[in-house]
């Protein structure tokens, strides 16, 4: 997809060349910013009810005389903020979605000039609309012809706009692979094919990719990501990529995200009803990775690594069982209660793993809990830190990309609940606050460095008829690296 930006005034649209015109008006006195052609063609949709100045109302006008362009689509936004902006985008290119225009221009009426948020949650809703899954059904119909959007803004704004343009295109293509990703499923997307993708990210953006195998593994003492790994004929991976787009001695931000490429809950197995959605959990793993291609499209001035420990989590003969004890990276050691509690069991050697790089922060993205959905849906992500600036930061990164978060407690009190009398801790804390004795026991493998975590169990994915990968929260977490650029 091409994104430009043209300079035009809003008093002469009728006469810009595309194959669609998409008008977003913004309040009902945006009809007075139109040209009197397309003022028009506003007021007479209105007056015969096919359109109303409400939020997600749309109509599609085709061959509409005295516009140069073939269609003409009207998407109304309440107040101009970037997220109702984002929402007319979508519902105006939804109009078009299947259809034959290549080329659309896109004007925003009533809402004065805009911005590089605006831009950018232009290409957000343009990518979130005309991404199809075909991997494994090629099949499935085009999202349509559409090559080539044009933003028409007014001079002042030029530089914004490409700029947001530019931002908006690198976190596209990051929830482009993040959902190609966690999308496939798990016959073919294996701890062995994410460690293929993450060389071959690295081969096209020039990073340092590492792909470590058993052997190697068991070399650094990761028992407890082991443990998990151990039931599965697939065999583990531990991926580590880093980005340098700053001095070697600065500190980087390191990304850890979850790669259970696939999550039958082992020995504690999960009911059969949606299980197949479990080809998802490794969705952190997919967002890490995704936003690790936006930064490296964007080359802000800093450093990253992205740490990704995958592997299946299956019952069988070798499978861990409830009671076993395992000894982690750190030294501590854990009494494994449900098996279906593996996704700590795997950070929490990555998360030692990344003391090795001095991080200035490290934030663990997973499908860590189902508890975290009963909390918050799957609208918001939850964040966890005991780092009050961190979660400023990164609820701020949240809200500028709106891609939302909501902070959950982290107290000690909580800590009770993993108490073991067989080892340094239980891996479960019992059904009362499941998100928050999980994140409690990722705390416990962080002392020595900045720490949030991202439990991304509601908002990774959607269920039912539109079952597939959201791509976040690669937004919130580009946002956030770019936020400490310096
Ligand atoms: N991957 C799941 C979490 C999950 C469940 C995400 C449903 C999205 C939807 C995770 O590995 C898991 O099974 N967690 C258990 C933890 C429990 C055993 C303490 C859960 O949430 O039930
Ligand atoms: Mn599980
Ligand atoms: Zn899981």
């Amino acid at each position: 997809m091409d994104f430009r930006q043209h300079t035009a005034s809003l008093d002469a649209l009728a006469s810009v060349a595309c194959d669609a015109l998409l008008v977003v008006v913004a309040g009902e006195k945006a009809e007075r910013t139109l040209d009197t052609t397309l003022a028009r063609l506003l007021a007479d949709a209105v007056a015969h009810g096919d359109f109303e100045f409400k939020r997600g109302k749309t109509v599609l006008l085709h061959r509409p005389a005295g516009v140069k362009a073939a269609r003409v689509v009207f998407a109304a936004c309440g107040a101009a903020t970037p997220k109702s902006l984002k929402a007319a985008f979508a519902a105006g290119f939804g109009q078009l979605k299947g259809g034959g225009s290549k080329h659309v221009a896109l004007a925003i009426g009533g809402a004065g000039d805009i911005g590089a948020e605006q831009a950018e949650a232009l290409v957000a809703a343009v990518g979130e609309t005309t991404y199809v899954y075909r991997h494994t059904k090629p099949s499935a119909p085009a999202a349509g012809a559409l090559e080539r959007v044009t933003l028409l803004c007014g001079k002042a704004a030029a530089k914004a706009v490409s700029q947001g343009l530019a931002r908006g295109h690198a976190v596209a293509a990051g929830v482009t692979l993040a959902r190609e990703l966690a999308n496939r499923p798990g016959n073919h997307c294996t701890p062995t094919y994410l460690g293929e993708q993450a060389k071959k990210l690295g081969k096209e953006y020039g990073l340092k990719v590492e792909v470590l195998d058993r052997k190697a593994i068991e070399k650094l003492g990761m028992g407890s990501f082991l443990a998990v790994a151990q039931g599965s004929a697939e065999p583990p991976r531990f991926i580590v990529a880093q980005y340098h787009g700053a001095a070697k001695t600065q500190a980087p931000i390191v990304l850890v995200g979850k790669g259970i490429t696939f999550d039958t809950g082992g020995i504690s197995i999960k009911p059969a009803a949606e299980m197949d959605e479990m080809k998802f959990d490794m969705g952190g793993a997919a967002s890490v990775l995704g936003t690790l291609r936006a930064v490296a499209e964007l080359k802000p001035k800093l450093n990253l690594v992205v740490i990704v420990p995958t592997c299946e989590n299956m019952p069988g003969g070798r499978a861990i069982k409830p009671g076993d004890v395992v000894k982690s990276m750190s030294g501590q050691t854990i009494e494994i209660l449900n098996t279906d509690a593996e996704g700590r069991l795997i950070l929490c050697d990555a998360l030692t793993y990344a003391e090795r790089f001095k991080p200035a922060c490290v934030i663990d993205v997973a499908t860590l809990t189902g508890a975290c959905v009963i909390a918050l849906g799957h609208h918001h992500t939850g964040l966890f830190t005991a780092d009050d600036a961190l979660a400023a930061q990164l609820l701020a990164a949240s809200t500028a990309s709106l891609d939302p978060a909501w902070r959950m407690p982290l107290d000690e009190e909580y800590e009770e609940a993993l108490k073991s009398n067989f080892a340094d801790m239980g891996n479960v804390g019992g059904r009362a606050g499941g998100a928050i004795t999980a994140a409690m026991f990722l705390r416990k493998f962080t002392g020595k460095y900045r720490w949030a975590h991202l439990d991304i169990a509601g908002t990774a994915w959607k269920s039912g008829a539109a079952k597939g990968a959201t791509g976040r929260p690669v937004p919130l977490l580009t946002h956030f690296v770019l936020s400490q650029a310096s």
